[in-house]
C-alpha cells in the first residue's frame, strides 16, 4: 500500500498521541510510597486518640505530621519488634525524622483553617478525609479530592457563610 503524505501525517500525528496519553497515564498511577507501612485502623483501635499525633489541630491551621519523637513513645521496646517498627528505631537512632509524604496539601494562595473547621465549624475529619479509623494502609492519595468545588459546595450550606463564592475568603 503506498501512503500518501496527508495520511503518514495523520498515522504520525495518532502515533504521537498514543505516547502522549500513555506516559499520562503512567505519571498518574506512580502512586505516593510511603516510608512505612503505617495502620491507622490498630493505633485508633488500641485508643491512641487523633490528637495525640495531629496535635495541632485545635489550635491552629494545621493538623501537624507526628515527628519520630511521637511515635518512640511507644515503640522505645525492642521487644517485638517487626520489620516496619524496627524502621522508627533506625529513624530516632541515626537521629533522623521520618519522611512521610504529604498528601492534603493546599496550594500557597489558599487559606484554610483546621482550627475554624474543627472547634468553630464542629465539622468531622472525614467530611474532608474520609474514614480514616478503618484505614489499615498510609495515605497514597486524597480519599475525598479537597477541590475549590468541593469547599465551596459545603459552605453553601453554613448558615453563618453569607456569600460563598466571594473569593477572599479563601485567597488573600
Ligand atoms: C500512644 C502509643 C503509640 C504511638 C504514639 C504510636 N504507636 Fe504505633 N502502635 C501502638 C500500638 C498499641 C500498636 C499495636 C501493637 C503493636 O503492634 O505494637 C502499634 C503498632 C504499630 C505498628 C505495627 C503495625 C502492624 O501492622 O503490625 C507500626 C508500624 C507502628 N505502630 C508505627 C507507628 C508510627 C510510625 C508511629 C508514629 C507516627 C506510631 N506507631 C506511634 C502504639 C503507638
Ligand atoms: C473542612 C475540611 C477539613 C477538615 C474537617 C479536616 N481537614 Fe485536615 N486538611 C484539610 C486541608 C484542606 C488540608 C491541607 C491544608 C494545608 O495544606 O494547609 C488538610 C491537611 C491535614 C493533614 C496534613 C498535615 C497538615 O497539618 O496540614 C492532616 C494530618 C490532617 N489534615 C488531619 C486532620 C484531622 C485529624 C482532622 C479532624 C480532627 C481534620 N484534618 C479535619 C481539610 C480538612
Ligand atoms: C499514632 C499516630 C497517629 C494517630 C493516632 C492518627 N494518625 Fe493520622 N497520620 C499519622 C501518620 C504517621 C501519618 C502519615 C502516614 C500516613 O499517611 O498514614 C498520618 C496521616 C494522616 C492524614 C493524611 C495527612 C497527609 O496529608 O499526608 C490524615 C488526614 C490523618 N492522618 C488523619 C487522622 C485522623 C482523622 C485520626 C484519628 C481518627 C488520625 N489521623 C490518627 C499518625 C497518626
Ligand atoms: C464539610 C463542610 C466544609 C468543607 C468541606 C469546607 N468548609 Fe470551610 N467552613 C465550614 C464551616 C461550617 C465554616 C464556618 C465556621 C464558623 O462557624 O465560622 C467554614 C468556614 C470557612 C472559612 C472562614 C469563613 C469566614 O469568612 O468566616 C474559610 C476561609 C474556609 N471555611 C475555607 C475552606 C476551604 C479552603 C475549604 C476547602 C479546602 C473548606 N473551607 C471546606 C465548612 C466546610
Ligand atoms: C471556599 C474556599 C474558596 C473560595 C470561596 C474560592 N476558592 Fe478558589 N480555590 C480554593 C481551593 C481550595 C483551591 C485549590 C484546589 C483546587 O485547585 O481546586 C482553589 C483554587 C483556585 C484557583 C487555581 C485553580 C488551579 O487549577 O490551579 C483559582 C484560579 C481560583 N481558585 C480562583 C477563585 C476565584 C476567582 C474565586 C471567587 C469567584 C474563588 N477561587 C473562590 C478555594 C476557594
Amino acid at each position: 500500500m503506498k501512503l500518501t503524505k496527508s495520511k503518514s501525517w495523520i498515522i504520525l500525528f495518532i502515533g504521537l498521541l498514543l505516547i502522549v496519553v500513555s506516559v499520562t497515564v503512567i505519571a498518574r498511577n506512580d502512586e505516593v510510597k510511603q516510608p512505612i507501612a503505617f495502620n491507622h485502623k490498630k493505633h485508633v483501635d488500641n485508643n491512641v486518640p487523633c490528637n495525640f499525633c495531629h496535635r495541632l489541630y485545635e489550635t491552629t491551621r494545621a493538623a501537624g505530621i507526628p515527628s519520630v519523637k511521637v511515635c518512640i513513645t511507644c515503640h522505645e521496646d525492642v521487644l517485638y519488634v517487626t520489620p516496619e517498627k524496627a524502621k522508627i528505631q533506625t529513624y530516632y537512632r541515626e537521629g533522623k525524622d521520618i519522611p512521610w509524604r504529604r498528601i492534603y496539601q493546599a496550594p500557597d494562595h489558599v487559606f484554610f483553617s483546621h482550627r475554624l473547621h474543627i472547634q468553630k465549624g464542629q465539622v468531622e475529619c472525614k467530611q474532608c478525609h474520609g474514614e480514616v479509623k478503618t484505614r489499615i494502609t498510609p495515605f497514597t492519595q486524597q480519599t475525598v479530592p479537597l477541590k475549590m468545588k468541593y469547599c465551596i459546595s459545603c459552605h453553601e450550606g453554613v448558615e453563618s457563610i453569607d456569600n460563598p463564592y466571594e473569593c477572599i475568603r479563601c485567597h488573600h
